[in-house]
């Protein structure tokens, strides 16, 4: 659909009834983030005033996320129980935020290649089903937390799976029911999921620090807002993107160390154009694990759920920050957030130069290029407003919220879909079928006026190509992947294999286009 009609179709919606006012104020506290808290100082006292947006304290020492503990006692076995809950989080001073949280925050679970894993979820999250879904992990799609295999309220399930040889990477995981997952996702459920290898070729002076980068918007009482029309329409961003739950937070290392982080976009649909401003970036990794060799890089650029693994040079003293850069990604309607010049975390580089550390090893492992497809299939997302009539959403009719689903309920967003292969997700349906095994070219198409991060669940894949205006880019480096950013007027061309039988998904991880139908179901047979 054409931009223009995109949103003439919006505004005819929204008019100037309280929904558009609401809207605005929402938006008003939007996009000024970077300034917010500059006054305030590091750790300064910052009550909250009435009707003002709440600030965040910034520059305390970078927390550790709490790790799951393992309670079994045999080797190759962890087993474990998290439960989804609600919870209460003090992000701002004073302010009290109700959240939906796992085991009390966003745990860790740290696991080896080889290990048999053993999670037993509850569900505790009062009037709405739930799963966990394993974001990029290898596991067979009976275990993979889909929307199909909803738990209830209440209920509890267990997960089992293996982890094989190869698979260590950063994955995470998150709720995935229908129609929920949007919402349970910006109320604070996900955690992360770190296989480790048998023998790491990263030399572990470089550490191995975790960072996760969440998304939060609390309003002046510092409650969670419901979504509104344009957060729909764009995913959700919040006003403040915090590190390990924490705004701006610091670390201190020594004049030249070098440190190995794992960034996680866990976000529902900010993208994170980054820079280490003051230190140098080295690209080790993505989505499934290690590059074949270390790629030195400006700028990563993490659309949501995307993962990457950076060894960061800190080689002269001084404050080096992570900083985001603007990125346009096709916002559509008011209230696009200002993304450059954000500072997300603070390396306060300071004392004694360190003892130089080893050198990174010049290849990391082999990746063996996936070859020869059998079948190709394409891919083609587009949206699409419907006649945009009064009425609730498909999809976010689901009340039972902590705040009243009634709020979840934007007035006029009846029809808007976001679509693959003009279908909206039907979870009855079937939209591919494949074979255990084969090698598939699939080539994402883009046809609509913004970015969408394409996942596919249940394997990594390959990215062969980009074409844009007749041109081909290829990667610069051979990596595995689960997510892609396909801008508009894009395609990406990828191979992938998957290895267990079942069903699986592939969708838009902007997870309100998700939720508003960008999703298929891929039958794997054997
Ligand atoms: Cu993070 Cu369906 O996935
Ligand atoms: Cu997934
Ligand atoms: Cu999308």
């Amino acid at each position: 659909m054409q931009r223009r009609t995109f949103l003439a179709g919006l505004a005819g919606v929204l008019g100037t009834g309280p929904a558009w006012a609401q809207m605005k104020h929402d938006m008003g506290t939007m996009g000024d983030m970077g300034t917010m808290g500059a006054g305030a100082g590091p750790g300064g006292p910052m009550a909250p005033m009435a009707g003002t947006a709440p600030v965040l304290p910034q520059g305390q020492p970078l927390k550790e996320l709490p790790r799951l503990r393992n309670r079994s006692t045999r080797p190759g076995r962890f087993e474990a129980t998290i439960a989804a809950r609600p919870g209460v989080v003090r992000y701002a001073e004073g302010l009290d935020t109700p959240v939906l949280l796992y085991d009390g925050g966003h745990p860790v679970i740290e696991a080896q290649e080889g290990d048999r894993v053993a999670i037993t979820f509850q569900n505790g999250i009062p009037g709405q089903p739930s799963t966990i879904h394993w974001h990029g992990m290898p596991v067979p799609s009976d275990q993979d937390g889909n929307p199909m295999n909803p738990v209830a309220s209440g209920a509890e399930h267990g997960y089992a799976f293996d982890l094989p040889e190869g698979s260590a990477a950063t994955y995470w995981f998150h709720p995935h029911p229908h129609g929920l997952t949007a919402e349970q996702v910006y109320r604070g459920l996900a955690g992360l999921f770190l296989v480790k290898p048998k023998s790491d070729p990263i030399p572990a002076a470089y550490g191995d620090t975790v960072l996760m980068l969440t998304d939060l918007r609390i309003a002046a009482d510092g409650t969670m807002p419901p979504s509104t029309m344009v957060d729909l329409m764009n995913g959700r961003v919040g006003d403040h993107v915090l590190v390990n739950g924490q705004s701006n937070p610091v670390m201190t290392v020594a004049p030249g160390e070098k440190r190995r982080l794992r960034l996680v976009n866990a976000t529902n649909a900010r993208y994170l154009r980054l820079r280490f401003a003051g230190a140098r970036m080295t690209l080790i990794g993505t989505d499934g694990g290690l590059v074949e060799a270390p790629v030195a890089v400006d700028e990563v650029l993490l659309t949501p759920a995307e993962r990457v693994e950076l060894i960061v040079s800190f080689d002269q003293p001084g404050p080096a920050k992570l900083t985001t850069l603007a990125y346009e990604r096709g916002w559509m309607g008011p209230g696009e957030p200002k993304e450059a010049g954000k500072v997300l975390l603070t390396a306060n580089v300071a004392g004694r130069p360190a003892t130089p550390p080893p050198p990174l090893p010049k290849m990391l492992r082999a990746i063996a290029p996936l070859q020869a497809p059998v079948v190709t299939r394409r891919f083609v997302l587009t949206e699409d407003m419907g006649s945009m009539d009064h009425g609730a959403m498909p999809g976010m009719d689901h009340g039972g919220t902590a705040k009243g689903g009634a709020a979840a309920k934007p007035p006029g967003s009846h029809d808007m879909k976001f679509l693959i292969n003009n279908k909206s997700f039907d979870m009855t349906r079937i939209d591919e079928v494949s074979k255990v095994g084969q090698v598939e070219q699939w080539d994402i198409v883009n046809q609509s006026d913004m970015d969408h991060p394409f996942h596919v669940h249940g394997t990594q894949f390959q990215i062969v190509a980009y074409e844009k205006d007749g041109q081909v880019r290829t990667p610069g480096y051979r990596a595995w992947k689960d997510t892609v950013n396909v801008v508009p007027g894009e395609t990406v061309r990828l191979l992938l294999r998957q290895d267990q039988p079942g069903p699986r998904m592939y969708h838009c991880h902007i997870l309100e286009h998700e939720e508003l139908g960008m999703m298929g179901v891929l039958d794997v047979r054997s």
